[in-house]
């Protein structure tokens, strides 16, 4: 069982890390370790972890030899994730990243190929709304084979103003500079969203066909020199791929900053049924619908769900915890290593796409 988590960045969402610890097996036997160069931040992280051990870099943290079941969390902005999961892969520990796993999609095959090389595994922090009820009924249904040949699906989250760095999180500014984010509204929130949507259908292969990536004019109050070059309203066209050599086609919308109307749901339609659920945004009504034939009418069930972060695991919690239970051999819905590339690769596709004009073609890549 892992005794050792060592944290890699001391800032906001490692904390939420720290505080899952809680709710491991054994949680009073794990060492915490935590790295990061910024003084005041990890000040200020020691407060609220008192019993943490903490470093100012990453490298002498990581410097005592590995146990076979330590785990790495790396908890710092996406354009530093290669190399120092890279560092900690190589240190012989397992290592989890915080989503976007990395910059682009070469940056992740390296990452993968270390973890490969050094037999440990890579996981993303992208899994938060797996286990969530409406998406547990979806995959129960298109398991049943409920919805019939699945023909199209619809996901949109568009929300006129909740941009990282901006309205959410405004202290944390490098969420707009592209150099240190590698994009806005889609390198932040998509990740979470094809790893649910590809845990749902699992692609062999995902086409994007077309894209687009704009940032909206609104009035902003930024710092001066802060750099704000990221996109904040995004869509795509795909064709998802099965593997029993079916396709369907998606349509995928996304905004942080926009001037169309909010709307946050996805619909998935099949020749047998349609389901339709709320994705969790301020006005949600938490509701699912399934619709189908029924002697030639139509008929509607419609099934309220608890709002996604009620659950026996608190949604902040979940990405450590089924990474822990794959890394101490449970089952686990963790995404890691083939999976993890292939779901990130999924985003970077949309912005290839978008900035070459050419249509992109991510395959799944089995060890
Ligand atoms: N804040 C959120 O709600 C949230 C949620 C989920 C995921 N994430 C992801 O987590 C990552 C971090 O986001 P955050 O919001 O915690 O950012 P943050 O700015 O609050 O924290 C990042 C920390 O990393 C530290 N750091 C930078 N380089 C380092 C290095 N070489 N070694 C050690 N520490 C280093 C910084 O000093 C900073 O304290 C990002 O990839 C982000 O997308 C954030």
């Amino acid at each position: 069982m892992t005794h050792r988590i060592y944290l890699v960045g001391a800032g906001i969402i490692a904390r939420s890390h720290a505080a899952a610890i809680k709710g491991l097996p054994a949680a009073d036997s794990i060492q915490l370790f935590v790295a990061d160069p910024n003084a005041a931040t990890l000040n200020t992280f020691a407060k609220q972890f008192p019993a943490a051990r903490t470093f100012s870099d990453a490298e002498r943290m990581l410097a005592e030899e590995a146990a076979d079941d330590d785990i790495v969390v790396i908890a710092t902005p996406p354009s530093t994730h290669r190399a120092l999961a890279c560092a900690a892969l190589e240190s012989g520990r397992h290592v989890l990243c915080e989503k976007p796993l990395a910059m682009d999609r070469e940056e992740a095959r390296a990452m993968l190929a270390v973890a490969r090389q050094r037999g440990r595994l890579l996981g993303c922090c992208s899994v938060r709304y797996f286990g969530w009820s409406p998406f547990e009924e979806t995959r129960r249904l298109l398991e049943e084979g409920a919805l019939g040949s699945i023909y199209h699906v619809r996901f949109t989250f568009v929300e006129q103003r909740n941009r990282p760095g901006i309205e959410y999180q405004p202290e944390t500014l490098w969420f707009l500079d592209c150099s240190k984010s590698g994009g806005g509204t889609l390198m932040d929130r998509a990740p979470y969203e094809f790893s649910m949507l590809n845990a749902l259908f699992q692609p062999t292969r995902v086409e994007v066909l077309n894209a687009w990536l704009v940032d909206p004019v609104t009035e902003l109050h930024l710092p001066e020199g802060v750099i704000n070059d990221v996109e904040q309203h995004a869509g795509a066209t795909l064709r998802y791929h099965l593997r029993d050599e079916a396709a369907f086609i998606m349509h995928y919308e996304r905004a942080s900053a926009t001037h169309s109307t909010e709307q946050a749901d996805i619909e998935i339609s099949g020749l047998k049924g349609a389901l339709r659920w709320d994705w969790p945004q301020r006005r949600a009504r938490n509701l699912l619908t399934h619709s189908y034939d029924h002697a030639g009418q139509a008929e509607t069930k419609t099934i309220t769900f608890p709002v996604y972060y009620q659950g026996s695991i608190p949604f902040l919690n979940k990405p450590l915890h089924y990474f822990y239970q794959r890394v101490n051999g449970q089952d686990s819905p963790a995404v890691v290593n083939e999976q993890a590339l292939f779901n990130f690769s999924c985003v970077r596709a949309i912005y290839d796409c978008a900035s070459t004009g050419q249509p992109q073609s991510v395959v799944f890549e089995r060890e």
